[in-house]
């Protein structure tokens, strides 16, 4: 059977969209490329810093071994963060959360450039780069409100040691976060996949979930993914240019 042109298929999108009751959409790090977020994996090759592999300096393991050093690594992101700006990609996407009877925006990426578009209740899967959580007592505090000159940050409830609130490599995702995200994606109608390589689970299972349950996968990505063959549509493109595309 001739493979199913994935990318005029917008007619049925556009039809899908108007009918949706739940839409879920996952992002990943290509959604704030046009902010100028470095992705992970853009251009075939893998984050490096300091000489090391970002999987090693964010893992479980470092911080056991030099949270020190984690800070440094994530004041170093906070950095390059501190001047990226959401896009329109992240515009469209706060606007759809009043656009459907149900939408849910989960997302891969640390950066909060969804939430300062205006999206709320975003689950974030991977934590957030500017909150810190204790060690001991697990209260989470913004970064930006501690002492930027201690490092590791101090709690301020009971005085332990902060770590980022970031799912490090080795670590599982926020359960609440997870079981939400995961019931959201398996009882949507539309699912769109957006600027994410889907390697990394269990956040690239949930599409998966989402398409088993019956929804309309929806791709959008300038490259193919694993995810590809598996979409109703697959739109080529940066998600800044195609999500505002899509709105009708
Ligand atoms: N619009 C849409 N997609 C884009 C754009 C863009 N403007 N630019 C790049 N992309 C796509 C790339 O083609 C790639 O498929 O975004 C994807 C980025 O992939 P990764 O860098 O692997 O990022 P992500 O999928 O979010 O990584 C998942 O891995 O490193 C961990 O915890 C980290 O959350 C991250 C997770």
């Amino acid at each position: 059977m001739p493979e199913k042109d994935k990318s005029v298929n917008t007619s049925e999108l556009r039809g899908r969209l108007r009918e949706a009751r739940s839409v879920f959409v996952l992002t990943g790090a290509g959604v704030s490329a046009e902010s100028g977020v470095p992705t992970f994996r853009g251009g075939g090759q893998a984050a490096v810093w300091k000489g090391m592999p970002f999987e090693v300096i964010s893992s479980a393991e470092m911080v056991g071994r030099d949270l020190k050093l984690v800070w440094d690594w994530f004041d170093y992101r906070r950095g390059v963060l501190q001047t990226c700006r959401p896009n329109p990609a992240h515009d469209t996407l706060a606007r759809w959360q009043t656009r459907f009877p149900r939408f849910t925006l989960a997302t891969q990426n640390i950066d909060g450039l969804h939430a300062e578009a205006g999206s709320h209740g975003v689950l974030e899967l991977h934590g957030n780069a500017w909150r810190a959580r204790c060690l001991n007592c697990g209260s989470r505090e913004d970064v930006r409100e501690t002492d930027a000159g201690v490092r590791p940050p101090i709690c301020r409830a009971c005085g332990g040691l902060m770590r980022p609130d970031v799912v490090l490599f080795g670590e599982i995702l926020p359960e609440d976060v997870w079981v939400e995200a995961a019931e959201r994606a398996a009882t949507s109608d539309v699912c769109f996949v957006v600027g994410t390589s889907a390697i990394v689970y269990p956040a690239a299972g949930l599409p998966v979930a989402a398409m088993r349950a019956g929804a309309f996968l929806v791709e959008v990505n300038p490259e193919e993914t694993p995810l590809s063959e598996i979409c109703d549509v697959t739109l080529r493109g940066a998600a800044g240019e195609v999500l505002p595309r899509l709105e009708f």
